[in-house]
């Protein structure tokens, strides 16, 4: 199969990503998406995709895409024999913990997230031992040992339902300090947080906010809240990356920018011409380190097997699917 035969055969799928990936681009990937959706086929595979996923990716591969709450849901339902997790590592230990006879494969082992480095199952043990019967509310994004050290998990676009469904004055919430942070100024339950960080959210500051305000008049600002209380305050909006993606198509800002992983503008403006996105382009380097030609090897290969340790397997499954039952 030529590379010109895969472009023309692929044309359709160009389509749905023309506006933010160019011919030459496509020219390089055309080979790999054709090659993917075969694997697929033949594989009785599906992928499930991360909103930070790269457009061709997002767009033209994926069989689900969504916030880490929505992956998690939808893994649930699916019926192929195997996930290929185009996202980071702990989302694809979700996906196993919910679908254990399932194979689910990453692309890369080495997609990791800052924030799930930034905690250990015997860090949990101790902050217990420190607040007895406080219970422990862990963000998605940890390894599935800290999981299963805890009491529920949520994301990003649950924690105050996750929080305020226990009925409890006080909970701990883990890792992520500016999110415990910005769901404290949310909610009367008080808050105890851990000091883990996304390496790519943190970068954004209030004084970023105020500079693109000034350059682009009109802007609207949404905010994922993994940034700062004070990025969160000085935005229009904040929400989950689903929630971001909901505002825009809801409201139909004219000039908007979207403070998080900045694939994300990319697979949003695919889908809403008219719109102007600013781009300050913040990366996740865990979530690039997949690529086409990863899936493809993945598929073809059957590696990487995501695999979880049974010791912690149920407790981890538990704080999920306790998650999950919360409306
Ligand atoms: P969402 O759950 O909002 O998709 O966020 C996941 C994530 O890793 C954000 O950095
Ligand atoms: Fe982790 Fe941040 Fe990357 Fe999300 S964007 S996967 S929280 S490092």
């Amino acid at each position: 199969m030529g590379a010109s035969s895969a472009i023309a055969r692929t044309r359709s799928l160009y389509e749905r990503v023309r506006k933010v990936v160019s011919p030459v681009e496509w020219a390089l990937m055309a080979a790999d998406v054709e090659a993917i959706l075969e694997l697929k086929r033949a594989r009785n595979a599906v992928i499930l995709a991360h909103n930070y996923q790269a457009p061709a990716i997002f767009h033209c591969v994926a069989d689900l895409v969504g916030d880490s709450l929505a992956l998690a849901r939808e893994a649930r339902s699916v019926e192929a024999d195997t996930i290929v997790l185009a996202g980071v590592h702990f989302m694809a230990e979700t996906a196993k913990l919910l679908n254990p006879d399932k194979r689910v494969l990453i692309p890369d082992t080495r997609a990791g997230c800052s924030l799930a480095e930034s905690i250990t199952p015997e860090d949990v043990r101790l902050i217990r031992a420190r607040y007895p019967g406080v219970p422990v509310v862990t963000y998605v994004n940890t390894s599935a040992a800290v999981k299963a050290e805890s009491d529920i998990c949520c994301t990003s676009g649950n924690a105050r339902a996750v929080v305020e469904s226990l009925g409890v004055e006080r909970v701990v919430m883990l890792p992520d300090e500016y999110l415990a942070r910005n769901i404290a100024a949310e909610t009367d339950v008080d808050i105890i947080a851990w000091t883990g960080h996304c390496e790519v959210h943190e970068l954004f500051t209030a004084a970023d906010v105020a500079e693109l305000r000034a350059s682009y008049p009109g802007l609207v600002v949404l905010a994922h809240p993994e940034c700062s209380p004070e990025v969160v305050a000085a935005a229009d909006y904040s929400g989950s990356t689903a929630g971001i993606a909901r505002y825009v198509e809801a409201q139909r800002p004219g000039r908007v920018v979207l403070l998080t992983e900045c694939s994300m503008s990319d697979n949003i403006a695919a889908l809403n011409p008219g719109i102007d996105f600013v781009r300050p382009c913040n990366l996740c380097p865990h979530m690039k380190r997949i690529t086409l030609p990863k899936i493809r090897r993945a598929l073809e290969t059957m590696q990487h097997e995501v695999t979880i340790d049974p010791a912690v397997a149920e407790g981890a499954r538990r704080a999920v699917e306790r998650m999950l039952e919360v409306r």
